[in-house]
């Protein structure tokens, strides 16, 4: 197996997020021949302007781009926010969406996972965040669905994972999947 370099985005901006802690566990656990880069620029994306189209990128948003376009997948920790995803997240995703015609997401595989303390551990932000990628044409794993609920009761004060089997074989599942998803997804003709 080649080797595999997967962008992580943490939808949240705090600094002892659990997604956070939830991809830097992930990290920790990949499999041989995958490296994860955590990407730790979304709270420097500036505000969508469509007005903004066209002219000079943000540098912010062209290191994105560029980030995302080098990874072979994508991997999107998302805190739920009033049952959806959080603004800053989704403003991000609207940048990588243009132009339309050139959808850098598009066809990149990703997968997707969310820590909240409620019991239903960001099942319904997870929803919202998958319908969003699908317009974008984005393949994404389908299953496990990692919902980590109760996310207070794994993560310490200063957000690290503190450990539980299920959810590093959840984890370990994951990017296996995902890996499954990048290799189907490349042309024939590439190792
Ligand atoms: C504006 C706001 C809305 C929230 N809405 C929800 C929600 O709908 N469902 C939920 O499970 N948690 C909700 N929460 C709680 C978050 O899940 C919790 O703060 C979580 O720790 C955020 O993720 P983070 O630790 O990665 O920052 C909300 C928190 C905020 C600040």
């Amino acid at each position: 197996m080649s080797t595999l370099n997967f962008l992580a985005i943490s939808g949240s901006l705090r600094r002892s997020s659990h997604n956070t802690g939830l991809l830097r566990a992930a990290r920790n656990l990949a499999p041989a021949g995958v490296t994860i880069d955590l990407y730790e620029g979304l709270g420097a994306i500036p505000f969508f302007d469509q007005d903004l189209e066209g002219g000079p990128e943000p540098d912010a948003v062209a290191d994105l781009r560029r980030r995302v376009r080098e990874a072979d997948g994508i991997i999107i920790a998302t805190p739920e926010y009033n049952s959806a995803v959080p603004g800053v997240l989704v403003n991000a995703l609207d940048w990588l969406s243009r132009p339309a015609d050139q959808l850098v997401l598009g066809s990149k595989p990703a997968a997707i996972l969310g820590a909240s303390p409620s019991q239903f551990g960001t099942a319904r932000g997870q929803l919202v965040l998958r319908q969003v990628l699908h317009r974008m044409q984005v393949p994404v794993v389908s299953h496990p669905e990692v919902t980590v609920f109760q996310s207070h009761r794994r993560f310490d004060a200063d957000g690290c994972f503190i450990g539980d089997d299920v959810t590093e074989s959840l984890l370990r599942t994951l990017l296996a999947e995902l890996v499954t998803l990048v290799e189907r997804s490349r042309p024939a003709d590439v190792a």
